[in-house]
């Protein structure tokens, strides 16, 4: 068997992993990443795209800032759509000049890759049997990578390995509980090979159903349908798709998504959920591994970002002053801006979707919360400030302590 040793093990590189690997190694502490995927796979996954302010304002700090620099799309508003109209949430008056950026998560998942490959620290790709143990004293990362038997001596696991991953179902082995919500919807995402028809992403309900528009450059579409969570993709033909799309989406004015080739497309259910604590002695879960919110907010990568910046935080701390405090708080903090988060994706995504069996009564009252949201300047402040992101310390709450 071989036998390896470092600081931190981290099992995951998806955003989480990756970027605490990063946070780490700028604090020189020394860490290795075990991904079950192929590097190809990990950068190919289309995934969501919207970073929040902090989110790119942390990105600058730890130096993965130029590309997102100058090819992000920053957008200062979204627009909701509702009874084939647009109306725009114009974030940066209403929220003192805070804008979200236009990122793909695979861009992001790219970068930080290449930074990690320009240092000394390890990461292993394709690995498989990865089984963690020891969290109360000695905690050990046991894999195979190609046929080697290999385990990983640490002082810390985070579990960054995302919702099917191995690290929550050993920490939910121990006292840790669930709380979980299924919806009765799913979305069926594409890709296009077209150019955004708008500059700003367009949330809209439609009597047939949510869909939205979004876009990852200024030749690609990126759209989304509710569909049904157990609908066969090979159902929805590239034609089906764009009359779906076009009826939802198309407002009085005579604005639509411009028609193209679609690139890819796929259908993912939407669930809420939250493990709580997100600690069990020496290991410690971050992003998905830990939270799953609907996609409605675009909030799942920026709350994984909002953690890792707590645990890299609380680790630096452990190793350069000997203090445990920060990793004490870690559960309690992230929760914290977890369910804050997870209220406003619900929030939205009761908004913005059809309930299968749902009554008129019910949609005509979403369409009334629409009409304010668009309407009542608090109401907007309070979307814009929460879609932009509350601010990564204080939740934008007041403090506890
Ligand atoms: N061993 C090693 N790696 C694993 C294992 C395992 N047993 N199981 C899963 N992984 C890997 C996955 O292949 C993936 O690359 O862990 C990684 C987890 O990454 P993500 O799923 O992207 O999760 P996270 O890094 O927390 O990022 C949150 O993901 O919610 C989605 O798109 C959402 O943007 C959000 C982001
Ligand atoms: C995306 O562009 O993929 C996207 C945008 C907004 C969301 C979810 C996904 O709420």
């Amino acid at each position: 068997m071989k036998r390896l040793r470092t600081q931190v093990g981290i099992v995951g590189a998806g955003p989480a992993g990756l970027l605490l690997g990063r946070m780490l190694h700028l604090e020189g502490i020394d860490s290795i990443i075990l991904e079950n995927r192929t590097r190809d796979y990990v950068v190919g996954r289309v995934r969501a795209g919207v970073l929040e302010q902090g989110t790119v304002d942390l990105l600058h700090q730890v130096g993965l800032g130029e590309r997102l620099q100058r090819e992000g799309l920053r957008h200062c508003g979204i627009h909701l759509g509702f009874k084939r109209r647009r109306h725009r949430i114009p974030f940066d008056e209403l929220t003192g000049g805070r804008s979200i950026t236009v990122y793909g998560q695979n861009e992001l998942v790219t970068d930080l890759i290449a930074a990690r490959l320009g240092t000394e620290q390890p990461l292993y790709f394709d690995v498989r049997d990865v089984c963690v143990s020891g969290f109360d004293s000695a905690p050990r990362i046991a894999f195979h990578l190609a046929d080697e038997e290999c385990e990983i001596a640490c002082d810390f696991i985070a579990g960054c390995d995302g919702g099917h991953g191995v690290c929550r179902p050993s920490m939910l082995a121990t006292a840790a509980q669930v709380y979980e919500r299924e919806y009765p919807f799913a979305w069926l995402g594409m890709l296009a090979g077209t150019p955004p028809s708008c500059e700003e992403l367009v949330y809209a309900l439609h009597d047939r159903g949510f869909a939205l528009f979004s876009m990852r450059s200024p030749s690609i579409t990126r759209l989304y349908l509710q569909c049904a969570p157990h609908e066969d993709i090979d159902d929805w033909s590239d034609a089906r798709i764009w009359d779906e799309l076009t009826e939802r989406l198309e407002t009085a004015d005579g604005w639509r998504p411009n028609r193209g080739r679609i690139l890819q497309k796929g259908i993912t259910g939407m669930r809420s959920l939250v493990v709580e604590p997100m600690r069990c002695g020496r290991l410690f879960l971050a992003g998905d591994a830990a939270h799953i919110v609907p996609p409605t907010g675009a909030k799942g990568l920026n709350l994984a970002v909002a953690d890792v910046q707590r645990l890299a935080r609380a680790l630096a701390k452990y190793y350069h002053n000997g203090r445990e405090d920060l990793l004490d708080r870690y559960s309690d903090e992230c929760l914290r801006r977890v369910w804050s988060v997870q209220r406003f994706s619900w929030w939205m995504t009761s908004m913005l979707h059809r309930v299968p069996d749902g009554s008129e009564f019910d949609y005509r009252r979403q369409l009334a919360e629409l009409d304010y949201v668009t309407t009542s300047r608090a109401a907007m402040t309070c979307l814009a400030e929460n879609y932009t992101g509350l601010p990564f310390d204080a939740e934008g709450l007041a403090s506890k302590s």
